[in-house]
């Protein structure tokens, strides 16, 4: 199929049904049942000699104690991941204040065998000694503590604890001293994917230091590679976040160039290095704009017959078996050899808040986890069909995924495993030394202060019930249980999209539907609305006069978009003062019939009006855009701020009738701050 042809696939299964995707790909995983039998039988196998064979690290301890079921444990991670986003020490001790001072914390006090689980539970509280002492138990003392030393002193102390566990992620600082950590792994024969922490640049000067570090680790490292081929040295992985701060879909064409002419760079480097170069894989609304620097910098004559560059794929992603396809073909197109890293994606918990968020029509990554394991398998197996072109780079810590692999891939030369450090070392080991097989390991170097998102994933990402790292260590989960076949989960569970969790449209239950959502990042939607938009886009398009029944207009003014000021939106017609006056008698005259009409008549009256709203939208958006000067995303969150306000107050207008009676309720309602006297 033409490259063409393949993204506009990937763009189709952007938000697809659940079920159909799930289908496809077991389908395409093509495993018998026999197979399948014998891939859980030997993970389980895996499980065991794994469980024997380590302690578990402070982080699997940690988390067994704090895992995301209990208060706690979502208190730490949403503590964690909003500190990510606020900018000043102020906000932080605010939510400080919290998050952390309402939750108990004293059930988990001393319940752990490990001193190390204690000490990050005492770091987060400034010292154990303290939460002993004192009344009111240990949320009393926790409050009591707040109340004198104050937030920052806690706000310290996380960013303590923090540090410690990131110290697990994190190979070292600088590259010199991560190579030199790294040492004992590569004298057994692991090899390294550095990563030099740093995401989601904010400014140029941010951009321009991170691909500073990643061209200086590039050149440091070039010492110590083996020879010619990229498989037997160390290599880098680079997130194109880092290299540009508007590295989104509206800066396309002004990011593009830029963008591609930086990893470009990179990549000459790490060929000269004779390394490979891993581009990360994102958030998913990054997707489709890394294909277009993804091609741009591929089809540079200068990396012709470098066999280094390499694209991570997550298989939690829909469009993963079709991205794979677009590499393959794109490899062919302009004769190379690529790398494919195949992941299942860290992203998950952002793409789901975030398409709830925006109202989309559905999500872009799986909703059940099993989901998720069988379309790894049938990624792993394409990828294992196209070794002509690609060198699959499995990276999993899953010990089934890793048995699922070691039956599908016949010859253990064409590919390798992958892990991240800090993370599966005793499964990898146990692999490497039995079958012989090749592994890297994904190393963060960096300063702690670039650290944070990083290790929000990992916290999450361990955390979770459903991680495989994360059952491991729950020595009460048969192994057999942890390594159930996921094509039979998926056969058994009903439904492909998970019942917990709400669509998008229904997150605010069955008494009001999210306002709709449009995704400007998604190239097949933005070209829907610009064509819908095109039909408002004439001069003099819009006349708007004073909707009432007093007569007569005021003054009529020409409306001009304040961004190209030569350009005639329309015109208006003032109202007259005498006309307020009698517009506004008309209103109260008719105020007692209206107040009489039942409350499920104005609540649907309110309903239908966010409906029309929907449905005229892309006529909103073009007058917000032109006659406001607004951006298109402006536009989009300020019809959707109506339509939620309007099923906001008819749904509370239900409720109400259901309690008490509706009363004297006004909202703004409008884009344009146009109050409606909605009850009495
Ligand atoms: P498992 O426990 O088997 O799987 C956990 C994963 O399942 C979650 O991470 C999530 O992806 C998925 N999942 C969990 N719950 C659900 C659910 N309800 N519905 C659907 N899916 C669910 N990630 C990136 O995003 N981009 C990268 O570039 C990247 N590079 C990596 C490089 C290496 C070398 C490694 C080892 C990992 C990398 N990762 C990357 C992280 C990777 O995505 C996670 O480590 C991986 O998802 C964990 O999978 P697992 O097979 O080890 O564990
Ligand atoms: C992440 O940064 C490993 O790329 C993956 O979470």
């Amino acid at each position: 199929m033409p490259l063409d042809a393949i993204r506009q696939q990937i763009r189709a299964n952007y938000l697809p049904d659940e079920d159909e995707a799930v289908k496809r790909l077991s389908a395409a995983a093509g495993l018998s049942a026999g197979e399948r039998k014998a891939i859980s039988a030997r993970a389980a196998d895996l499980v065991r000699s794994v469980r024997g064979s380590t302690d578990p690290r402070l982080m699997e301890v940690f988390l067994s104690a704090y895992g995301l079921s209990t208060k706690e444990g979502v208190a730490l991670m949403c503590l964690a991941e909003a500190l990510l986003r606020v900018p000043d020490t102020e906000t932080m001790d605010d939510l400080i204040a919290d998050k952390i001072a309402p939750h108990d914390w004293s059930a988990h006090s001393g319940g752990s065998s490990s001193i190390f689980v204690n000490a990050s539970t005492w770091a987060l509280m400034l010292t154990g000694r303290v939460l002993d002492e004192g009344e009111g138990g240990i949320e009393g003392t926790l409050r009591a503590m707040v109340r004198r030393l104050g937030e920052p002193v806690i706000r310290k102390a996380v960013a303590a604890a923090m540090r410690e566990m990131g110290e697990q992620f994190v190979l070292g600082r600088t590259i010199a001293e991560a190579v030199k950590r790294g040492r004992p792994m590569t004298q057994k024969g692991y090899l390294y994917s550095f990563d030099m922490l740093g995401e989601a640049a904010r400014t140029e000067a941010d951009a321009l230091r991170y691909h500073r570090a990643y061209t200086d680790a590039i050149s440091s490292l070039d010492a110590g590679s083996n020879g010619p081929d990229i498989r037997y040295n160390h290599g880098i992985s680079v997130k194109l976040s880092a290299l540009h701060p508007r590295y989104e879909v509206a800066q396309r064409e002004t990011m593009l160039p830029v963008m591609a002419e930086r990893l470009l760079s990179l990549a000459l480097a790490a060929r000269h290095s004779r390394m490979g170069l891993n581009i990360d894989a994102e958030e998913a609304d990054r997707l489709d704009l890394s294909l277009d620097v993804i091609e741009r910098v591929l089809a540079e004559p200068d990396l012709a017959g470098w066999e280094g560059f390499g694209v991570v794929v997550q298989a939690y992603g829909p469009r993963a078996a079709f991205a794979i396809d677009w590499l393959y073909a794109l490899a062919k197109k302009y004769d190379r050899r690529i790398m494919v890293r195949l992941v299942k994606g860290a992203y998950w918990d952002t793409e789901i808040k975030r398409a709830q968020t925006l109202g989309l029509s559905g999500y872009p990554v799986f909703t059940r986890k099993a989901n998720t394991d069988v379309s790894y398998m049938a990624c792993a197996k394409k990828l294992l069909s196209m070794t002509d072109r690609i060198y699959p780079q499995f990276a999993t810590h899953n010990a089934h995924t890793v048995a699922a692999i070691l039956s599908m891939a016949k010859d253990r030369e064409s590919f390798e495993f992958q892990r991240l450090h800090g993370m599966g070392e005793a499964l990898h080991e146990t692999v490497r030394q039995v079958e012989g097989t090749r592994c890297r390991i994904y190393a963060p170097v960096g300063a702690h202060s670039d650290l944070l998102a990083y290790l929000v994933r990992r916290l999450l990402e361990n955390g979770a019930n459903s991680s495989f790292v994360h059952q491991l260590t729950d020595e009460e989960v048969e192994p057999e249980e942890i390594a159930r076949d996921p094509l039979a989960t998926v056969e058994t569970q009903g439904p492909a999209a998970n019942p917990a969790i709400a669509r998008p449209a229904a997150i605010f239950g069955a008494g009001r539907r999210n306002s709709k959502g449009f995704d400007i990042t998604d190239p097949v939607m933005l070209a829907a609305i610009d064509k819908a938009r095109a039909e408002f886009a004439g001069a003099d398009r819009w006349h708007a006069k004073p909707v009432t029944r007093a007569a007569g207009y005021g003054k009529q003014r020409r409306i001009v978009n304040p961004a190209k000021p030569d350009e005639i939106v329309g015109t208006v017609h003032e109202a007259a003062a005498k006309q307020v006056a009698t517009a506004v008698r008309i209103a109260v005259d008719a105020q007692p019939a209206w107040a009489k009409r039942p409350v499920s008549d104005r609540a649907a009256i309110l309903n239908r009006a966010a409906d029309l709203y929907e449905a005229n939208a892309a006529e909103f958006f073009a007058l917000a855009i032109r006659e406001a000067g607004k951006s298109l995303a402006d536009g989009i969150a300020e019809v959707r701020e109506a339509v939620d306000f309007l099923r906001y107050y008819a749904a509370e207008a239900a409720n109400a009738e259901a309690g008490t009676e509706a009363r004297g309720a006004i909202a703004c309602i409008s884009p344009w701050n146009f109050p409606l006297a909605i009850f009495t």
